[in-house]
């Protein structure tokens, strides 16, 4: 199951150490009490055959923290957010250049499983996706394939329900179907479906964009919860959200190629939440944070 080519991850926290109460970003302890470098993105290019979407793109991500991407629409965040976990192989063209080290190791040397990439960095999407299965087997569907005992299921569908704040919302029908559930507890369900596979770091693209303020505001304040054990990078148009639940956030904007007349997303600014909400060193991330553009 482990790829001697990826570094050793941490090992998992045990989960009884966790509370189950949500805190604000702000009552963590800053940088998480463990700190340390988990992704350090260095000269990332993305590439849509012959189209740049993404260039030049530099930044850190750090362990038990929640980093932000933001920035108008088309500038490459769900690009970029893509190529942390080898995503974009599964896409046509797609081609990532420069470095992405995870714990210090590219994740695309030679030799690297991108199976067992996302299976150490998760993925929640923008709409969940649940498998037409029942709420028990989709929790289940990822440890079943990684070969996890039968005898061994039932807990991790428990405990990664649990971590996902569904458990008791659905500890009465983990037989039925998933696709029964309303939206917001879709997505915790495909957050649970995620960690069910242990993963070190979950990433998530626009994860309540399409969902209500109640179910927002739970799937936010699980993500503040879910960073104490996990490492987060998280897609959002939404301002307020990443202001609310962020620790780092990055900016980024598309600068005009005038010759061939396209956009290529750039990374303009990468700081922590409060200094890019409040004193950004970069007029464009001024106009963006206050409303004057995009
Ligand atoms: N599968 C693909 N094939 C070709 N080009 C793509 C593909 N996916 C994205 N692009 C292009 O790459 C650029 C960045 O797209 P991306 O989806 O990463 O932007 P985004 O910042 O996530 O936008 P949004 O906020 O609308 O989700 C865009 O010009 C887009 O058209
Ligand atoms: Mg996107």
């Amino acid at each position: 199951m482990s790829d001697p080519a990826l570094p050793a991850a941490r090992p998992t926290v045990d989960p009884r150490r966790l509370s189950a109460v949500p805190q604000p970003a702000g009552q963590r302890a800053p940088g998480g009490t463990q700190g340390g470098t988990v992704f350090d993105i260095k000269g990332v290019d993305v590439f849509y055959g012959d189209f740049k979407a993404v260039k030049e793109v530099n930044f850190t991500v750090t362990r038990n923290e929640i980093t932000a991407l933001i920035g108008p629409s088309g500038c490459g965040k769900s690009t970029l957010l893509r190529s942390l976990n080898r995503m974009n192989d599964l896409i046509p063209g797609a081609r990532v250049e420069g470095t992405v080290a995870y714990h210090g190791k590219n994740i695309y040397d030679q030799g690297v499983d991108p199976v067992e990439v996302r299976r150490r960095i998760g993925m929640v999407f923008q709409k969940a996706n649940p498998f037409p299965k029942s709420i028990f087997d989709n929790v289940a569907y990822g440890p079943r394939i990684h070969g996890v005992k039968r005898t061994e299921l039932a807990d991790i569908v428990e405990d990664s329900l649990r971590k996902a704040a569904l458990w008791d919302e659905v500890k009465d029908k983990l037989k039925q179907s998933a696709l029964a559930l309303s939206g917001g507890q879709q997505q915790r369900l495909c957050i649970a479906r995620t960690i069910a596979l242990s993963p070190e770091v979950v990433l998530m693209d626009e994860p309540c964009s399409a969902l209500d303020p109640i179910a927002t505001a739970r799937i936010e304040e699980l993500m503040v919860d879910l960073a104490r054990q996990f490492t987060i990078v998280i897609v959002t148009h939404n301002m307020q959200q990443a202001a609310r639940v962020s620790d780092k956030t990055a900016f980024f904007s598309t600068e005009v190629n005038e010759l061939s007349d396209t956009r290529t997303g750039v990374l303009v600014e990468f700081d922590d939440t409060q200094r890019i909400f409040t004193t950004p060193s970069d007029e464009r991330t001024e106009n963006y944070v206050t409303g004057r553009f995009g």
